[in-house]
Formats: C-alpha cells, structure tokens, sequence
C-alpha cells in the first residue's frame, strides 16, 4: 500500500483529486468506481474545479457507483444518486449514459444486480475504485461478516452504519435499512484502489486497514491482498500508523 498522509482535508482532497485526474489525462476513457459520502466530498469539489480550469475533461470517461439506500428515489435528498448529481455530474460533463448508480427503486432487485455487474463486466474493467470507509471496516456497503458477496448484492445495513449516517437524515429511524452495494469482487478486480480517510474516528479502522488481521469482519483488511491500493488520509486518520 502506498499511504500518503496529509496535514488537511482540504490537502487529502486535492491529492486524492489529482491522483483520479492523472489517471483521466493518462487514459480519457478511464472507467471510474466511485463513492459517496461526506469523506469524497472535497475531491469531487477539487475534480469540478480542474473541469472548470479545463485541467480534465470527462467526455470519454466512464463510471460506476458503489451503492444506493433501498428505497430512496434517485431524486430523495439523501439518496446517493442525488448526492452524485448535486456534488459532481451536473458539474463536469460525464455522458449521461456512462453515469451507473445502483437503482435505488428497482422493480426487481435480482435483476438490477445482475445487470449492474453485466454493465461493469461490458466496461471491461475499473481503472479507478474510489473508496471510503466505515469505522466498522465496511467499503462500499460490504459490511462486516463471517462471509462477503462477490458480486451486487442486497445489503442489510449494521446498526453502527445506520447510526454512523443518520447524520444525514432527520433520525436513525428514517436511514433506510437495507442497500444495494457493489461486491468486494467487483472492488478487488478494480486495476488501482484509491482508499481516503479523514478524522480521529477513522484512526483505528484504518490501523486495521493497513496492518490488522485479514478478516471478513473488517472488510478494508481485505484491500492488504490487493496489489496497487493508495491510502490517501488527513494526520487524524493516520494517527495509530507506525
Ligand atoms: C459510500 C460508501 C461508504 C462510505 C463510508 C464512509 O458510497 O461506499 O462505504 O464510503 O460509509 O462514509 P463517510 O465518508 O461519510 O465517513
């Protein structure tokens, strides 16, 4: 693992940024795996900039979401299709039919799953997977285990998740319980993984991230196994590294 530590967020972003954009200027057509939540939030802000500068250029790029709440619409405030559009798509010109999001409504979830891994197999391969991470370990929504799906799967989201995100909603009752999430397979074939963690609550999740047991209950310990994975951290998420 290449770990890079940062004095800031807002440095961690601008790193995580201009790894995703080197990987854009290198390839155009860069199939991208993305992800949400509060801890990308600043690289998406960093990426639209360079757009706007015409550092980067999105029109060949492709990308995939790791996940979506069950029953949220795309247009729910706290949906992560929502969240796509609002912080980066609409801002930077993806082709909308190079955009995947996991549905958030599908009418048959089996299938929404199985299509979703046909369009990342058509795609051939993620160059990039963006990931963050839970404090419990989980990437994606993978969640912590005695097993971990390979593919698209429906998740049944921990308490310690729905805790951690009800910051997002009015209370923990209105986080949806249940999630469509990419599977580690999809994420470990990815070519590169770009991992960002920001905060002292991040601190020990990450040590285990980096040198704790291999484990399915803590499912970044997985990311060891995987030959090119770049931690991008702030110093407060990096504090319990040697
Ligand atoms: C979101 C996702 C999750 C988050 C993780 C950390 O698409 O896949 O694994 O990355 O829950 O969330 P934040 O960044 O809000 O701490």
């Amino acid at each position: 693992m290449r770990i890079h530590i940062l004095d800031s967020y807002e440095e961690m972003s601008i790193k995580a940024a201009s790894i995703v954009a080197s990987q854009i200027i290198l390839k155009p057509d860069s199939v991208l795996g993305l992800a949400t939540g509060s801890t990308p939030l600043g690289m998406y802000a960093q990426l639209v900039e360079m757009f706007r500068n015409k550092r980067i250029d999105f029109r060949e790029v492709k990308t995939f979401n790791l996940d979506e709440y069950l029953g949220l619409a795309p247009d729910h405030p706290q949906s992560y299709n929502y969240y796509m559009n609002e912080n980066f798509f609409q801002k930077v010109n993806v082709p909308r039919e190079n955009i995947n999001i996991p549905p958030g409504n599908p009418e048959n979830i089996d299938t929404a799953c199985l299509s979703y891994d046909r369009a990342i197999k058509e795609a051939r391969e993620i160059d990039i997977q963006v990931l963050g991470v839970g404090t419990n370990g989980h990437i994606g929504f993978n969640e912590p285990d005695f097993k971990l799906k390979t593919e698209t799967h429906v998740v049944n989201l921990t308490r310690e998740t729905i805790e951690s995100n009800s910051r997002f909603f009015a209370s923990a009752d209105d986080v949806p319980r249940r999630a469509i999430s990419m599977g580690m397979g999809s994420i470990m074939r990815a070519n590169k993984i770009l991992l960002m963690a920001s905060g002292a609550n991040k601190a020990e999740v990450i040590r285990k991230t980096v040198s704790g047991e291999i484990t399915t209950e803590v499912p970044a310990s997985l990311l060891q196994l995987h030959p090119e994975v770049i931690l991008v951290l702030d110093k407060e998420a990096g504090s319990y590294l040697d």
